[in-house]
């Protein structure tokens, strides 16, 4: 608990602030909790549901989720990716932190390794230690892209899956399918050398938050033992509810075993099944999203003025966070100054990549705005060279 987590770290800190100071004057980038409300499809189903209640529908269910809704999530996700799904592929979870941790207890053995590449969303080491397993992280590139010679020598006969996040929190980088395509090579490269299977866990809360028209590449198509899971904490705004789900490739050989695993976690973990009143709602919204231009607005803003700052960032392709360098080496110093000009944000370090720190966008416009003089007055304090975007 004392190394803890960092998001959580600068939370508590700036609760602090907003206490003293009065919450409005304290601008939060710090955490990724979309302001955005659901579409307005969700409401509809809801009242819908509220005025003719299904019999049954508080009751246990199947561990692995009510088929319909198993069915609606294998239909969409066959038209989004052009892998063909059946309901048997798919077990709704708890979230895709839920999600995470069913696969992983189910997949790992004892002291069995998961590769993490950096910068990565910081849970991720906890749910593999929560089962057993070990992390290794492995750096990413200039671009926070894998480096694929450093991937294959982190892979040993031990490793059981590699986790990668595209759209990714925290750099909003998105993978494209030559990156996914070289990833899969030196996946079934390491296989063949060790005789062993290697799945590669694609957690992609983010897939339908995705900017400037790009499709989203699936990794589906460059691994076989490839297992996707997500939620829709994010592109429908649900972070409460815990509604995700875990789809596994169904040319996967073991994939019934694999499910059965799953289901049989989803249950001894204690989740026993994902919300009933949400797999009843998601059904019906599976095509339905947020506003992505509202968030690709936020982020066109965002950007534009920390590049006409002189910050160095990568432009996010998706996601709502954004990741530069931070103009002092020590990231963690960085993130109070900007706390004394009352801006909350994450350093770099939380996310096993030091000289940078995260800011969230899923905020509100004036939250944005108003915290661009306090970043603007660190700026001009470590004298960074003012550009355009
Ligand atoms: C990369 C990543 N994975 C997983 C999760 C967990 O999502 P959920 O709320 O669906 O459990 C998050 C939440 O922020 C995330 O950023």
């Amino acid at each position: 608990m004392s190394e803890g987590s960092w998001i959580r770290r600068m939370f508590d800190e700036g609760a602090i602030l907003k206490q003293r100071h009065g919450a409005d004057r304290v601008f939060d980038l710090s955490l990724g909790n979309p302001v955005m409300e659901p579409p307005a499809e969700f409401h509809q189903e809801l009242r819908k549901l509220a005025e003719n209640p299904l019999p049954g529908m508080h009751r246990y269910m199947p561990n692995a989720g009510y088929p319909e809704t198993r069915a609606a999530v294998a239909e969409h996700l066959s038209l989004e990716t052009g892998t063909k799904f059946d309901t048997s592929d798919i077990v709704m979870t708890c979230g895709a932190a839920g999600a995470l941790n069913v696969v992983l207890k189910t997949i790992l053995n004892p002291e069995d390794e998961v590769i993490v590449f950096a910068p990565y969303f910081v849970e991720y080491l906890n749910y593999v230690d929560n089962h057993g397993g070990v992390s290794r992280v492995v750096p990413t590139d200039e671009e926070f892209l894998p480096r694929l010679d450093v991937l294959e020598a982190s892979i040993k006969a031990k490793t059981r899956a590699v986790i990668i996040n595209s759209p990714n929190n925290p750099t909003g980088v998105v993978y494209s399918k030559e990156v996914l395509s070289q990833l899969g090579e030196v996946l079934r490269k390491k296989e063949a050398q060790y005789g062993t299977e290697i799945f590669l866990i694609s957690d992609e809360p983010y897939r339908k938050i995705i900017y400037d028209g790009l499709e989203y590449p699936s990794p589906l198509h460059h691994h076989q033992r490839t297992i996707v899971l997500t939620s829709h904490s994010k592109d429908l705004a649900l972070a409460g509810e815990r509604i995700g789900y875990i789809a596994v490739h169904p040319e996967y050989s073991q994939r019934g075993e694999m499910i059965d695993g799953f289901i049989y976690c989803n249950r001894t973990l204690g989740y026993v099944n994902a919300p009933a009143l949400m797999q009843n709602i998601v059904r019906y919204l599976q095509g339905a999203t947020v506003s992505v231009a509202e968030y690709q607005r936020k982020r066109d803003f965002l950007y534009t003025n920390l590049v006409e700052m002189g910050y160095s960032l990568i432009k996010p392709q998706g996601a709502f966070y954004m990741f530069p360098r931070t103009p002092l080496e020590d990231d963690v110093a960085f993130v109070r100054e900007l706390q004394q000009w009352l801006v909350l944000a994450v350093p770099g370090s939380g996310f096993g990549a030091p000289g940078h720190f995260r800011i969230s966008y899923c905020l509100e416009d004036r939250t944005l705005e108003c915290a661009l003089d306090g970043l603007r007055k660190v700026s001009a304090k470590f004298k960074l060279n003012r550009t355009s975007a």
